[in-house]
């Protein structure tokens, strides 16, 4: 079920000095599995002598365009093998391995809706963000959007061209206001700066017509931009939880995470016979509830385990508890409600019993 499929690269352009544009076609008899919702991600794998890399991409398309091709945006990062790779390597033509679609930072749509939704992004973090207010334009004629989104300068404003047209194609139903951090172009300083709590509040200020309250907010960008106006719409604003969506796209890394590290010290040490079902296969193995995870340990094993982030980010590693008890150290994937059903990010697992079971089929 967590295949990687050899897809060919048919678009390759480079959309900002640190980011490329990718597209890779959907062959027709791989159509089913990788249909998609808005806000999905892909994982892409490359194998680099020893090393397994893989890297999740969130998708650009939205559901209603075109379904023959997959799009991804990869920013370069200084370290980044894989978006080294796929920046300055990757050529037209060329196979990726690619696992089909998963991610749930979307929400329904229903052609009779009328709401407002808002998108709140920071460079790279636009993919998704674009395909969830793409989709809410197709599939709700009688919906609106906005989209506030920030960039270092004019120049490294990520598919500017797209979200132009975009506010053309949808006549006064999608507005976009452009934010620069490191750059003075706008004569008006709100356009100044990256988006925070205390500009979000300005911003509202002078879009009256955006019913804070009532809107679904879309936000993708760095941990804190995240955490903050999470929060403040949340706390501050009594925007109801299920209508702030977020995508993490690196784990946070700040004092809550070092507070579950205790909670994982805390633990008892115990010796456990963890038991993996993958692909109608069971596969066990003894694991130590203090030493590494139970997908470290699977892959130590060189069983067939599905992740890529081992971040607890991605959710590509997620498995249901059949039998036993785990401690998750970290999750900003799984929703509240996945929790409740059991379960877990097995990159972030340890068992707590003696005997462990889980399921990666489900
Ligand atoms: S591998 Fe990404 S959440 Fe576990």
């Amino acid at each position: 079920m967590h295949h990687f499929h050899p897809l060919k690269a048919t678009k390759v352009s480079r959309e900002t000095n640190d980011c490329i544009h990718i597209a890779f076609e959907i062959p027709e008899n791989l159509k089913y599995k990788f249909s998609y919702k808005q806000g999905q991600y892909i994982n892409v794998r490359f194998l680099f002598g020893e090393e397994d890399l893989r890297r999740s991409y969130s998708i650009i398309n939205a559901p209603s365009e075109d379904h023959s091709e997959l799009e991804i945006l990869v920013k370069h990062l200084d370290q980044g093998k894989v978006s080294t790779y796929l920046n300055h390597e990757l050529k037209l033509g060329d196979i990726v391995e690619v696992m089909a679609p998963s991610g749930h930072f979307y929400t329904h749509y229903n052609a009779t809706n009328e709401k407002t939704y808002v998108g709140l992004a920071a460079g790279s973090g636009i993919s998704p963000v674009l395909s969830n207010l793409k989709e809410a334009l197709y599939q709700e004629p009688k919906s609106s959007a906005y989209l506030f989104f920030s960039n270092k300068s004019l120049n490294e404003i990520i598919f500017k061209k797209e979200i132009d047209d975009l506010v053309q194609k949808f006549e006064g139903r999608l507005k976009v206001i452009y934010l620069l951090s490191r750059e003075k172009h706008f004569e008006d300083e709100l356009f100044e700066g990256r988006i925070s709590p205390e500009k979000l509040d300005l911003l509202f200020q002078r879009f009256t017509d955006i019913p804070v309250q009532e809107s679904t907010y879309f936000i993708c960008g760095p941990s804190e931009m995240i955490k903050g106006i999470g929060n403040y719409l949340k706390k501050d604003k009594k925007v109801p939880s299920l209508q702030v969506m977020y995508e993490y796209y690196a784990a946070p890394d700040d004092a809550e995470n070092s507070e579950m590290s205790d909670e994982f010290k805390a633990i008892p040490n115990l010796e456990s016979m963890v038991t993996l079902i993958i692909d109608d296969d069971e596969y066990s193995f003894h694991l130590n509830s203090k030493k590494k995870s139970i997908l470290d340990q699977a892959l130590d094993d060189k069983l067939p385990v599905p992740f890529a982030c081992k971040g607890g980010v991605c959710c590509t590693c997620k498995a249901q508890v059949m039998e036993g008890e785990v401690f998750m150290e970290k999750n900003f994937a799984l929703t509240d409600d996945e929790v409740a059903r059991g379960f877990v990010l097995t990159c972030q697992c340890h068992p707590t019993t003696n005997v462990v079971m889980l399921n990666y089929d489900v």
